[in-house]
């Protein structure tokens, strides 16, 4: 039994990520972390935790003390996106060759998806591959980056060019751990919680409307609820295309335009949730002039992106030219080929290859124009 229950735990919830024999459960629930036996996810001695100065006053004791007689280091590293690359990866490697780790140890990520695919990515590759329990911190780790096993470092010429596929163990999803999350890192989570909506459950998508607010309060019960149908949905459509062959692209709804954001502001000043925010409008902006949804619809998923103070419009200096070359050098071109994430209907994404090249022009002229 991984988990030890108490009666006030009746609302902790479970999501299992069917990958064959790596198949593993997402746990989620408000102070599951005070509760959870991590120890049964461990096979062997030896525990590596690995987070940064941010999250390690906040929860490092507390998912220390669930992890029981074993030989356990950690190793608290800087914080922030640029020190996800190959350097700091060599001091996860150091460590671990320093205490002597071999392949039973196991790794444990603690904190935001930076924290989550840098230690994947030592666990896929240390001694040709250990094991990895992912306790997310942050709503976008919750939600995204610790399930499906996409786990990389930055290269200086390109964000996650350097990584590997490698699942964990488990993900351990406390609530809780959100309350002291800054307000603009929240946000930026709930614009990837409204897109699963969007790519792939309209009535999910019309329950986030109608409790926005209370997700917007950070109300626990609620944002359970949200994590978990977001934790489903990825689960399922990882569990048909775990590699990203297909179906698994149509979760970079809006990251075709978000990652050209991020690339003209070279990653400065704006956060991931932030541009994917302004690049999901772009997207259903064009999937309305295909015919797909109604300006309605536009109008309504632009107001819920105000609501959760998320930008809607890209940087006042940033030109449909821009936009063009950006896009050209996103890892989703194939052979020269822009492939977008689009809507089919309201709950229905879809990956398209070939469109109308013209509408794609008039919603950039749209959106850099409404500056
Ligand atoms: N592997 C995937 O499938 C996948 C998917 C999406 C994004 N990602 C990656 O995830 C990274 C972004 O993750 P992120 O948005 O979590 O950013 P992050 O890891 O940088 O965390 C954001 C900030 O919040 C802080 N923080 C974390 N938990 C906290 C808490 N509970 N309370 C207070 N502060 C806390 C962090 O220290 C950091 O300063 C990017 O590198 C991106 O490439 C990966
Ligand atoms: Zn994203």
């Amino acid at each position: 039994m991984p988990l030890n229950l108490s009666e006030s735990v009746t609302s902790d919830r479970q999501v299992k990520v069917e990958l064959g024999s790596r198949s593993y459960s997402v746990h989620i629930g408000s102070g599951i972390l005070p509760r959870v036996d991590l120890t049964s996810y461990i096979d062997g001695d030896q525990v590596l935790l690995v987070t940064n100065e941010t999250v390690a006053p906040l929860y490092l004791n507390m998912v220390r003390k669930q992890i029981k007689s074993r030989k356990i280091h950690d190793l608290v590293l800087r914080d922030g996106e640029k020190y996800k690359n190959l350097e700091v990866l060599d001091d996860i490697f150091t460590k671990l060759l320093t205490e002597k780790h071999d392949r039973t140890t196991t790794l444990v990520a603690l904190g935001g998806g930076v924290i989550g695919d840098m230690t994947g990515f030592a666990a896929a590759t240390y001694l040709r591959g250990v094991s990895f329990i992912q306790v997310p911190t942050t709503l976008l780790a919750q939600v995204d980056s610790s399930i499906g096993g996409k786990t990389a470092v930055n290269h200086s010429m390109g964000k996650n060019m350097i990584g590997a596929f490698h699942q964990p163990r488990t993900v351990i999803i406390d609530t809780n751990t959100l309350q002291s999350l800054p307000d603009r890192e929240f946000s930026a989570g709930l614009a990837e919680v409204l897109k699963y909506g969007l790519i792939a459950d309209i009535e999910f998508f019309n329950w986030l409307e109608r409790e926005l607010d209370s997700l917007i309060s950070r109300d626990l019960g609620k944002l359970t609820y949200a994590i978990e149908q977001s934790c489903r949905i990825k689960a399922r459509i990882v569990r048909s295309d775990e590699t990203e062959q297909g179906v698994r692209a149509i979760l970079n709804l809006g990251h075709t335009f978000g990652h050209a954001i991020e690339t003209f502001l070279s990653y400065r000043d704006w956060i991931h949730g932030e541009a994917v925010s302004v690049g999901i409008l772009m997207a259903l902006r064009m999937s309305c002039l295909r015919g797909k949804i109604e300006k309605s619809d536009l109008d309504r998923v632009s107001k819920l992106m105000q609501r959760c103070s998320l930008p809607i419009t890209p940087p006042n200096s940033m030109s449909p030219a821009d936009f063009n070359e950006l896009m050209l050098r996103d890892k989703k071109v194939r052979n020269d080929r822009v492939r977008l994430v689009l809507l089919e209907e309201l709950g229905q994404a879809e990956v398209v290859e070939t469109f109308e090249r013209d509408y794609l022009q008039r919603v950039l002229s749209e959106f850099c124009n409404l500056n």
